[in-house]
């Protein structure tokens, strides 16, 4: 993501994300970091089959980021999501037509969509008013 979504790196204030890949990947807060994203994904998973609770986990995780102040919205959830199908390949050495890679583009996009949805109902000023009073990440 940090080499293929723009301008993602200066976002980070707590992991210091302009590391070159061999010193971010041995770097502690850049690992509880990618521990807290790949334990709130495994969530999601777990809630597949309870849709009203799947929908409040990513509610959650969407106005995380898009109460941000500025707020982390569609600018990078859109590349992150058309470069996802990308990702599910090397990751998973799956073809692109793949079932499970279809799966995460699917997901990626839902996430996407659901954060646009977020900033339009936030709208302007009141979404940097809301951002102040939200979320500690990590
Ligand atoms: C699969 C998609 C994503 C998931 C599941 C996810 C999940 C999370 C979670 C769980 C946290 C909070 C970590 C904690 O507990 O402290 C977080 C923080 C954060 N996320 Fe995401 N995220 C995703 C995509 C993105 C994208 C596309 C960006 C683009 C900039 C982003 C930027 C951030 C930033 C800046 C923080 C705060 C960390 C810091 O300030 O250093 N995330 N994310």
């Amino acid at each position: 993501m940090f080499d293929n979504v723009p301008n993602v790196r200066q976002r980070f204030t707590k992991v210091k994300a302009d590391q070159e890949k061999s010193s971010l990947i041995a770097d502690e807060m850049f690992l509880a970091h990618s521990h807290a994203v790949i334990l709130a994904l495994d969530q999601a998973i777990g809630l597949l089959d309870d849709p009203t609770k799947l929908k409040m986990k990513m509610t959650t995780l969407v106005k995380m980021h898009v109460h941000q102040n500025p707020p982390i919205g569609s600018e990078y959830f859109e590349p992150f999501a058309s470069s996802s199908h990308t990702f599910a390949m090397v990751i998973l050495g799956l073809p692109e037509d793949h079932p499970e890679v279809q799966a995460w583009v699917k997901f990626l996009y839902a996430f996407r969509n659901m954060v646009k949805a977020e900033e339009d109902a936030l709208g302007g000023e009141a979404a940097t008013e809301k951002a102040r009073t939200c979320c500690t990440i990590l």
